[in-house]
């Protein structure tokens, strides 16, 4: 299978945290990226696709229009060999004629694409065009969402509104142990919210840990962001526990005995070891 290009334009929150270093180790090593599905031999990765449908498709479409000499929507119609210029492909044309200040794909009568554009068709004809995949998510995944529209991008902000979703105590563990909080997690409006996406809760939101006997142990409120953490390193209480979140009047249980506190290990975008997804205020 070939391997799925990684592309620079992704509005994926992970591309953006990524140079900061900070989340390195924890993608590196994490198992809540899903698998990507083989995208099959003719399939464009989801960027290329989108410029060249964006940018290209109106002229270069199947049967071209507007004199255009060929289609330029598949992986196929890039790799071929052009028959204007015997020896080259549509791809290589295609990067020489974007950067062509006195002859530009497109044409000077379109807005003419910009560096981020133009860069991305060129890095991925010069990694040899490989396959990637657009759209379809790997089975039994359903699709994610951000409710706030809003999400953490700053990475070098280590604070108590960080990284809401992901796996707090695992990365505190190895990178901040003196603050490794035995519970951390952050509660979400539905299900299928995405990682790094802030979620405000409503005010009186509250987790409340209970004993193994059903007592409550601690009240924690979300911040701003959705994330919840307790004081102590430790439980103060013999394990296991259980978890509820209350909020206007109403509750959403976990009836599950758990030892970990670390809560978004198993509370992740589609739900680890049997949970449904994210921890949801009800
Ligand atoms: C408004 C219509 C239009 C759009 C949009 C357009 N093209 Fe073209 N393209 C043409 C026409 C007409 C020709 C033939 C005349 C020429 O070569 O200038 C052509 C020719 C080409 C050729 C073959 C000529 C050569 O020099 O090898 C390539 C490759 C090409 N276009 C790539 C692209 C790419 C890539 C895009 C998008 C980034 C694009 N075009 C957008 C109309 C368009
Ligand atoms: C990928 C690693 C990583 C993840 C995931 C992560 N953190 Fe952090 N966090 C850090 C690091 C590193 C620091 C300490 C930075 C420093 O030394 O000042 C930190 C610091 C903190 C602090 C202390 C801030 C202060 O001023 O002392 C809090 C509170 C915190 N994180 C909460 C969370 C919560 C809640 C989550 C999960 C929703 C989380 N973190 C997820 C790496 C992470
Ligand atoms: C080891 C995995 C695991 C950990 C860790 C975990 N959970 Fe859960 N959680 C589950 C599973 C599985 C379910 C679904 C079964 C159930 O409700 O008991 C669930 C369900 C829930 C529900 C109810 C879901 C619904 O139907 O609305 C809440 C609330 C919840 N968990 C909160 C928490 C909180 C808070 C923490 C951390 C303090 C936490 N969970 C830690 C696995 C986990």
């Amino acid at each position: 299978m070939p391997t799925p290009w990684k592309s620079s334009l992704s509005s994926s929150p992970w591309k953006r945290l990524l140079p900061l270093g900070l989340l390195l180790p924890w993608v590196a090593c994490g198992d809540s990226e899903p698998t990507a599905p083989d995208p099959g031999p003719n399939a464009l990765p989801c960027d290329v696709k989108d410029v060249l449908a964006r940018r290209c498709a109106q002229c270069h479409a199947s049967p071209p229009t507007s004199g255009a000499p060929a289609p330029l929507l598949s992986r196929a119609d890039l790799q071929k060999g052009s028959s204007l210029y015997p020896g080259t492909t549509w791809g290589e044309r295609s990067v020489a004629r974007m950067k062509d200040s006195g002859a530009p794909m497109p044409p000077t009568s379109e807005p003419s694409l910009t560096h981020e554009e133009r860069d991305l068709i060129e890095h991925w004809v010069q990694a040899g065009m490989p396959a990637g995949s657009c759209g379809a998510l790997p089975s039994g995944q359903v699709a994610t969402s951000c409710g706030s529209g809003s999400f953490w991008t700053d990475s070098a902000q280590t604070s108590a509104t960080m990284a809401p979703g992901l796996a707090c105590r695992d990365c505190h563990l190895r990178l901040a142990p003196d603050r490794a909080y035995f519970f951390m997690g952050t509660v979400f409006p539905s299900f299928h919210e995405k990682d790094a996406c802030n979620a405000p809760p409503p005010a009186d939101a509250r987790v409340e840990i209970l004993d193994s006997a059903g007592r409550v142990q601690l009240t924690l409120t979300p911040n701003a962001a959705g994330n919840f953490l307790s004081a102590g390193l430790q439980p103060a209480f013999a394990l296991p526990y259980r978890a509820r979140v209350t909020a206007q009047g109403r509750v959403r249980e976990m009836n599950t005995l758990q030892r970990s506190g670390d809560c978004n290990t198993c509370h992740t975008e589609q739900g680890n070891h049997d949970a449904p997804g994210r921890i949801v205020w009800p």
